[in-house]
């Protein structure tokens, strides 16, 4: 299949495109997993996140950064995870680990029976997944827009956090940011930082996801408590 796009064409999609990830999304664009990007949707902190059309559908392209990462805290993560227990140093080494973790991580997630975007390929430092979303319109995260019925949808959020923990991974990054509210079900997304419940960290990470949801569901005037759910998560 042809490349659509030149380099010149990439660029006007802002400065945040190295040669090298231009040449990745041109290969992923070939293999046919998107056909050009749409729009931006969010300039994070290890990523920059956007939507491609693909065919009739939007899709979302997830591009890490191969400068402007947090590679210390990257590096440490993921030595803990047995998977990537010899990673080099190395900073692009250590992005792509991280991206390839953040593919297997949805695998096992959609496995599991968990609502979280399926992942449709990557390479190198590009993950393209599905859009999390009606149409054209992406979901919004939880921490904009407030649940009709927040008792239901925080039952439906323990209920992944648990199908998660029971298919052998913890999420690690949960918060109302990681969260999208559509069609008043949760969505997790962002899964670069879950590990196997088998890492030496894994409990700390549960017990560190539980409390972020907690001081967010207190906002919404329910009670979680941690040490309980833990237990039942771990009995
Ligand atoms: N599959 C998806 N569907 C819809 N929106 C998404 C999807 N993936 C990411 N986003 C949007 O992009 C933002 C950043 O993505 P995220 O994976 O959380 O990256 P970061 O590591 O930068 O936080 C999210 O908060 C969400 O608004
Ligand atoms: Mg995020």
């Amino acid at each position: 299949m042809a490349v659509r796009k030149s380099r010149e064409e990439w660029k006007i999609y802002g400065n945040v495109f190295d040669k090298f990830t231009i040449q990745v999304l041109q290969k992923l664009e070939a293999k046919g997993l998107f056909d050009h990007l749409a729009s931006a949707v969010a300039l994070g902190k290890e990523a920059n996140v956007f939507t491609a059309t693909q065919k009739k559908d939007l899709v979302v392209v997830k591009i890490y950064r191969l400068e402007n990462c947090n590679f210390r805290k990257m590096y440490d993560y993921l030595r803990h995870d047995p998977r990537y227990i010899h990673t080099k140093p190395s900073k692009r080494f250590v992005v792509f680990s991280w991206c390839q973790r953040e593919y297997r991580n949805l695998l096992a997630a959609r496995e599991a029976g968990v609502r979280c975007p399926t992942p449709l390929g990557f390479k190198d430092n590009v993950l393209v997944m599905t859009l999390i979303g009606k149409k054209s319109t992406v979901a919004k995260q939880l921490k904009d827009l407030a649940p009709e019925d927040p008792e239901k949808f925080a039952g439906l959020v323990l209920k992944d956090v648990r199908k998660l923990w029971k298919h052998g991974l913890v999420h690690g990054d949960l918060s109302s940011f990681n969260i999208l509210i559509h069609d008043e079900k949760p969505y997790f997304i962002d899964f670069s930082q879950a590990s196997p419940t088998k890492a030496p960290n894994a409990k700390e990470l549960l017990e560190r996801d539980l409390k972020n949801l907690a001081k967010f569901f207190k906002k919404l005037d329910l009670v979680l408590d941690v040490e309980a759910e833990k237990v039942k998560i771990l009995a």
